[in-house]
This record gives C-alpha cells, sequence and structure tokens, in this order.
C-alpha cells in the first residue's frame, strides 16, 4: 500500500489526541498538518493542548511539535499539504458541514467524527465491517459537489458502536424491536475527571441529542444505495434511553431485542463467533483480528477490564438470556474515543485508501 499525507482537523480535542496516537506510527498514513481554533493556531500541538492532554501515553514527539494551524482560515494551505483530513470539532453544526464541504470542495477527502453531516443522505456513515459498500455512494455526492476527489464520508455516533454490530449478524432472523439503554463514558463529552469533577460518584440522566442519534442511525447504516442516495431501513423499531456514567473510557449497552423468527441461543453465539467483514478480509491495519467477542463469565464485559480488546477496536458482549418481554437480552462495550471515534475514523480511512478513493 502507498501511503497518503493526513491532517487532523480538531487535534487538541479529545478525539483529535487519539487522532495522534494512533497515527504516530501508522502503516500508511502519515501526519503531516494539524489544527484547530484561532485559539490554538500558531501553537506548538503539546502547548496548545497543555493540561488537556488527556490519553495514558504521552503525546508522540514528532506530531507534538507540529504547529497548529487555523482549521477555517487555512482551509486552501491545508488541503495542498495533504492526502486527506480527519476532522473532529467541536462546533455549531452549521459551521461544521459549511467547513468540511469547504475541504472537500478544496478536494481534500474529509473523513468525519462529526454529526453535522451524517444525515446527508450522499455522505456515507460506515461502521467497515457492516456497510463497506455505501462508499460508492461517494461518486454521486462528488457529482453534487463538483469535485474531481474531494468528498465527506462519516463516522456514526459512539453510542451504537457496540449493539449495531452486535445486532447485525442477527438481522437474518429479522430483527423486529429493540430496546437499548446505554451508559456512556464522559470522554465520551471530551471530559475528565479533572475537567469534570461532578462527575465523579454521579450519573446523569441526559445526553442531549444522543437518544435522537442512538435511534435514528442504525437505520442509515443498514439502508441501501437507491439512485444518488442512501435510503434508510425501516425496521426495526428502535428506543433508547441514555445515561452519563461516572467511566473514564468505554460506552456499555444493556439492549433487549424481540425476532420474526426467534433464533436459539446457540445461533446467537454461532452468529457471533463466526461474524467477520471486509476489513478482516482486507487485513487492514487496524481491523481487529475477532470484532465480536461473547463472554460466558456473568461479570463480563466490564469497561476496566474489556474496553481496550484488540486494542479497543473489537466489540465485548455479555450476558446473554431469555427475557419474559422480549426474545433475548445481552450487555455490550465498545471503546468510545477507539472504536467508536478516532479508532473507527481510522479504519473508515483504511477501506477508502485500500479501494482507491485517495489516489490521485
Ligand atoms: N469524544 C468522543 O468519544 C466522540 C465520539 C464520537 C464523536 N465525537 C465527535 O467528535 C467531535 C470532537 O469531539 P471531542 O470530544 O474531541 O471534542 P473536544 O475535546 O471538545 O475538542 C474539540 C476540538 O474542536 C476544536 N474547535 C473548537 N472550536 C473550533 C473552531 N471554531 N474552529 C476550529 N476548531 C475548533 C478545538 O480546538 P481548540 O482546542 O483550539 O479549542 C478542539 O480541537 C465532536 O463533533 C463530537 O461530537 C466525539
Amino acid at each position: 500500500m502507498k501511503t497518503f499525507n493526513v491532517g487532523i482537523i480538531g487535534a487538541t480535542g479529545m478525539v483529535g489526541q487519539r487522532f495522534t496516537l494512533l497515527l504516530d506510527k501508522h502503516p500508511w498514513f502519515n501526519v503531516a498538518a494539524v489544527a484547530a481554533s484561532p485559539r490554538s493556531a500558531g501553537k506548538k500541538l503539546k502547548d496548545a493542548i497543555g493540561s488537556r492532554w488527556a490519553m495514558t501515553e504521552p503525546i508522540p514527539e514528532k506530531i507534538g511539535d507540529m504547529v497548529v494551524m487555523d482549521a477555517a482560515a487555512d482551509v486552501d494551505k491545508i488541503a495542498s499539504m495533504v492526502d486527506f483530513v480527519f476532522c473532529a470539532v467541536d462546533m455549531k453544526k452549521d459551521d461544521i458541514r459549511a467547513l468540511e464541504e469547504r475541504y472537500a470542495k478544496a478536494e481534500c477527502p474529509v473523513v468525519s467524527n462529526n454529526s453535522a453531516h451524517r444525515s446527508t443522505p450522499d455522505v456515507p456513515m460506515v461502521v467497515p465491517e457492516i456497510n463497506p459498500e455505501h462508499i460508492e455512494i461517494i461518486e454521486a455526492q462528488k457529482k453534487r459537489l463538483g469535485t474531481k476527489r474531494g468528498f465527506i464520508a462519516v463516522k456514526s455516533n459512539c453510542s451504537l458502536q457496540s449493539y449495531v454490530p452486535a445486532l447485525h449478524p442477527l438481522r437474518k432472523y429479522g430483527i423486529k424491536n429493540v430496546l437499548a439503554c446505554t451508559y456512556q463514558a464522559i470522554s465520551g463529552a471530551g471530559k475528565t475527571f479533572e475537567s469534570w469533577p461532578e462527575m465523579v460518584d454521579n450519573v446523569i440522566p441526559f445526553i442531549g441529542g444522543e437518544e435522537e442519534k442512538s435511534e435514528l442511525e442504525p437505520l442509515k447504516i443498514w439502508g441501501h444505495i437507491e439512485g444518488d442516495k442512501i435510503v434508510n431501513a425501516v425496521t426495526p423499531n428502535i428506543t433508547t434511553q441514555c445515561l452519563r456514567v461516572a467511566v473514564s473510557d468505554g460506552h456499555t449497552a444493556a439492549v433487549f431485542v424481540s425476532f420474526d423468527n426467534k433464533p436459539s441461543k446457540e445461533d446467537i453465539l454461532k452468529a457471533w463467533k463466526e461474524f467477520s467483514g471486509v476489513p478482516q478480509e482486507l487485513e487492514l491495519p487496524s481491523a481487529p483480528k475477532q470484532f465480536l467477542n461473547y463472554f460466558e463469565e456473568d461479570d463480563r464485559p466490564q469497561a476496566r477490564l474489556d474496553r481496550m480488546l484488540e486494542n479497543g477496536m473489537a466489540v465485548s458482549i455479555g450476558r446473554l438470556r431469555e427475557d419474559s418481554q422480549y426474545d433475548y437480552k445481552f450487555v455490550c462495550l465498545s471503546h468510545n474515543t477507539l472504536r467508536g471515534a478516532a479508532g473507527g475514523a481510522v479504519l473508515m480511512a483504511e477501506l477508502l485508501a485500500a479501494k482507491g478513493y485517495f489516489d490521485r
């Protein structure tokens, strides 16, 4: 595989910091530009982050010494330095939508962690093991934008990153209704216990916009391409409650599910064990070998013990049992800033690179 120069837009943030670690020694991607708000522009990345550094490993030396550019003022300059950008910024939705389109129109593909373009019908929202074929919509998007190589591809919300993969291989049994309660880590809000002391010993029963995303986004992921857009799936019915809990990293979901054709417990365990997708087939560098992992122990998965499974790219599942109101219930976990954000975006970029979408 050839190598590509990449930019990190939002490099000072929680997801941006993860990108610096994941890309530091990446075999295909070389960080050539970092950018953030005007507050950080002009400073070395390590100084712009300062005490906000929230990772357990130190900031990579070479990337930490790079001078932060202005994400909005330097679009053309950044586009001339890189083959594509990762984007994870905390701005108003309309501003993010406009910023990402500016990069795409400057012929710089955007792999985004932001929600702004998730419902744009010709923007693919890809979990590489589940709907890799959705990247084919990019040709229609480029036509709309009037670009040769510029486009936007997005990652889904971190809340659904555990239960959608777990449900996906069970779709052959006709999934009817899903109820999911999520228990989400504070890093999902870009916070640590130092920056959010009110979260110590606490649960907050509201995360703005999260339940809507958790119910709607799976339907786009399970949708199909029709002409120049992705048409959402109409089933299953999904209802969610999303809670913020006192955990640093790792979103857990308690899931209830009913089927048209109820499978046996053995059928479900077999479907999880045998499931693998295009990233495993292509042996993409960030792909977990075993995506879905079932734990027999009653007290697993646990955020502290299991979130880093396969470098934080695998999904852990446990406690599968029959339910009195739905057919089954189970618990699942995924690392929200790795598989749920930066790691998932890097895997999507590897898929796009392998399929030639970053070629010039
Ligand atoms: N954390 C997660 O687990 C997670 C998961 C999935 C998706 N996401 C999404 O990823 C995005 C970033 O989240 P985060 O948790 O990393 O947020 P964060 O820690 O608050 O970081 C926000 C980043 O945005 C930059 N920024 C803010 N205003 C800007 C402006 N006007 N122009 C350019 N850059 C600006 C900040 O730069 P300065 O430092 O210069 O202010 C910083 O780099 C959000 O859209 C979020 O919804 C997060």
